[in-house]
């Protein structure tokens, strides 16, 4: 059996990242991890549940519970008798997202047959700072909404994303008009479409906050996105700032030879 599944010691910096999940939740992740990695394939077993207990330091009802969450998601299959095993072509599937194209989360989790989530984690209006009033064309003294959602695909934490949007050009706006809805949607049903857009992508690592939020290890590779969008008179309509999962994201560009 393959040696990389890491024990779950409370001291652990997997641990410490996910210690707001269930200890099973954890287990989950790490199985899951080890599978999208390939250390387990499609009709292979997974060790024993003993076996699983005593490598990852939890009791076997807690593994128990992580194999039937993971049963339930398609991602493994029990067999009476024989053990469980990797479900053939069910690895998790990996989020291809097209850099060239000018998508909402939420269009581009439809496209692949999920649905999107926006959890409100937190909701302000407020003075945006200078660079951010610069960037927004805000003159100063003008309001923001602060809007930080964890975005979620069938119920899966996929990314945290923070939305800088003018209060006076949109209007009221709650939590609640936020929560679980197309950002984009009310952005257009509001008269400030987005459709052109500059994005920034770096790398990060999870700190302990996000490592909870979306479910990771405590350092996990993340994508660190900043993306500025205008409306078609040319006019800032959001600045977002967000945080993809590594492991669950990949960022496509096309590249064309240049005309000239
Ligand atoms: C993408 C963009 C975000 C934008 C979001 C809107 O993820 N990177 O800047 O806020 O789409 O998505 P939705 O309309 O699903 O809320």
């Amino acid at each position: 059996m393959p040696t990389f599944l890491p024990r779950l010691e409370a001291s652990s910096p997997s641990a410490a990242g996910l210690a707001s999940s269930p200890r099973y939740v954890q287990v989950a992740r790490t199985l899951e991890s080890a599978i999208e990695r390939g250390e387990y394939q499609p009709g292979n077993a997974l060790p024993a549940e003993r076996e699983l207990a005593t490598r990852l330091g939890v009791s076997r009802v807690t593994v128990r519970q992580a194999i039937a969450q993971l049963a339930e998601r398609g991602l493994v299959q029990r067999r009476h008798g024989s053990g469980t095993f990797v479900a053939p072509g069910q690895q998790t599937q990996r989020i291809q997202h097209p850099l060239s194209r000018l998508t909402s989360f939420t269009e581009d989790m439809q496209a692949r047959g999920l649905s999107a989530g926006g959890r409100v984690l937190s909701f302000a209006v407020g003075h945006p700072s200078a660079q951010e009033s610069m960037k927004l064309g805000l003159s100063p003294g003008q309001l923001v909404y602060r809007v930080r959602r964890l975005r979620t695909a069938g119920g899966e934490a996929l990314a945290v994303e923070e939305s800088l949007l003018s209060a006076g050009r949109l209007g009221p706006l709650s939590a609640e008009d936020v929560q679980d809805v197309s950002l984009y949607a009310l952005l257009q049903s509001r008269g400030a479409e987005p459709v052109r857009a500059l994005r920034q992508l770096r790398a990060v690592n999870a700190d302990d906050e996000l490592a909870g939020l979306l479910g990771v290890p405590l350092g996990a590779a993340l994508l660190a996105t900043e993306r500025l969008a205008w409306d078609a008179a040319g006019q800032a309509v959001e600045l977002a700032r967000a945080h993809y999962r590594g492991d669950r994201y990949d960022f496509v560009m096309e590249l064309r030879e240049s005309a000239t």
